[in-house]
């Protein structure tokens, strides 16, 4: 598996939480708020580790908001971790982050809600067996987490189906009779949906869904040293599992990620103001490129990657829907590289005529 879900990654550590757990349990859950928050900050005393990075006391807002009748509305700028964070909010507290809709421009109500086996149905008519469950379905009937990925995406009447699910708790199957035609969510049902600032415009929410869900911002890293190692972390584990045995340089690290905070800010690290690129250059954009740096690296000359392959994998980056990113960060490299010392900054600087165009 490319990447197994957070309950299987982590399947050793949720078991001794939920042995050790003593904490009072929420009804439906597996994990006590405390185990829980524990699970996603991390707690070394117990060798848990931590998979979020941020205010501890989002986690604890966030798993509140679970454990009342009102979803858990994430949002934040791209690359925030916000599906890292619903993925292990579901895990902790249901076991299971796999139900899970994909928002997107064609999502129907047939992918959250339910649909039928068409063979089935034909053949003997609706029934609990020619019954498709999708997601939410499952989630109710279960008492589970459903994760609603990139909400904002959907058409504004299929998010509407999130309406009586969230606020009768029950779900009506027309289609069938009698108890069956009604599913009523049990204990431990709920709904976490993230939602990215940049997208959001395109399609808003109804007022009516926005009064359901507790909204939670989720911000990028403020703190240089605190990205710096998540993105060594994150990154060193990519690339051993695609097979490099050489770890990521320190020292290239460094310069990857003051490069994507200031090309993010628009602020250097001596105060200078410069253009900030229309890209998102988050956090998991500057894993992403420290993997191909290492990928790069090791490769193409069995060494870890360098400041030179940085250029390279900045432009993919950079350069994605505005050919004046690339301008702007040609001019980075120019003009901001320059007065800084230290070995990669003077190769990063070197190597900027491999930039693209
Ligand atoms: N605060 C953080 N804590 C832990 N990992 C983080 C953090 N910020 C970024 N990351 C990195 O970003 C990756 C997760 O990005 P994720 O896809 O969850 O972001 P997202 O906010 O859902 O983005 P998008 O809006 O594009 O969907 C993580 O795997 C991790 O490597
Ligand atoms: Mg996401």
């Amino acid at each position: 598996m490319q990447r197994p879900p957070a309950e299987v990654r982590h399947a050793d550590e949720l078991a001794r939480l939920r042995d050790t757990d003593t904490g009072e349990r929420p009804p439906g859950w597996a994990l006590s708020l405390t185990a829980a928050r524990r699970f996603i900050v991390g707690d070394p005393a117990a060798e848990i580790s931590r998979k979020f990075v941020g205010d501890p006391s989002l986690i604890d807002r966030a798993l509140v908001s679970l454990a009342t009748s009102r979803g858990l509305m994430l949002v934040g700028e791209p690359g925030t971790a916000k599906s890292l964070l619903s993925e292990l909010l579901a895990a902790a507290v249901s076991g299971e982050s796999t139900l899970t809709v994909q928002g997107g421009a064609a999502t129907t109500e047939d992918q959250i809600k339910y649909s039928w086996n068409y063979a089935l149905l034909v053949a003997e008519g609706p029934s609990q067996r020619s019954l498709v469950r999708a997601p939410l379905l499952r989630g109710m009937a279960e008492g589970k987490v459903v994760r609603f990925e990139e909400i904002t995406r959907c058409p504004l009447e299929v998010q509407d189906c999130l309406l009586s699910p969230l606020s009768d708790r029950v779900l009506a199957i027309p289609e069938l009779t009698g108890a069956d035609s009604m599913v009523f969510a049990r204990d431990g049902f709920n709904v976490i949906a993230t939602a990215n600032t940049r997208d959001r415009g395109v399609n808003e929410m109804s007022a009516a869904l926005k009064r359901r869900f507790n909204f939670e911002t989720v911000f990028p890293i403020a703190d240089f040293d605190t990205e710096l190692s998540l993105v060594e972390a994150e990154a060193g584990a990519l690339l051993r599992r695609s097979g490099v045995t050489a770890a990521p340089r320190r020292d290239v690290l460094e310069v990857l990620v003051t490069t994507f905070r200031e090309l993010r800010t628009g602020q250097t690290a001596r105060g200078d103001t410069m253009e900030r690129l229309s890209a998102v250059m988050s956090t998991a954009e500057a894993v992403s490129v420290a993997h191909a740096v290492g990928l790069r690296g090791w490769f193409l000359r069995r060494e870890p990657g360098t400041a030179e392959d940085l250029v390279s994998c900045l432009a993919g980056t950079a350069a994605k829907d505005n050919g004046d990113d690339l301008a702007k960060l040609r001019r980075y490299l120019e003009q901001q590289v320059t007065w800084r010392s230290g070995a990669q900054w003077k190769a990063l600087h070197a190597a900027r005529h491999q930039l693209p165009g």
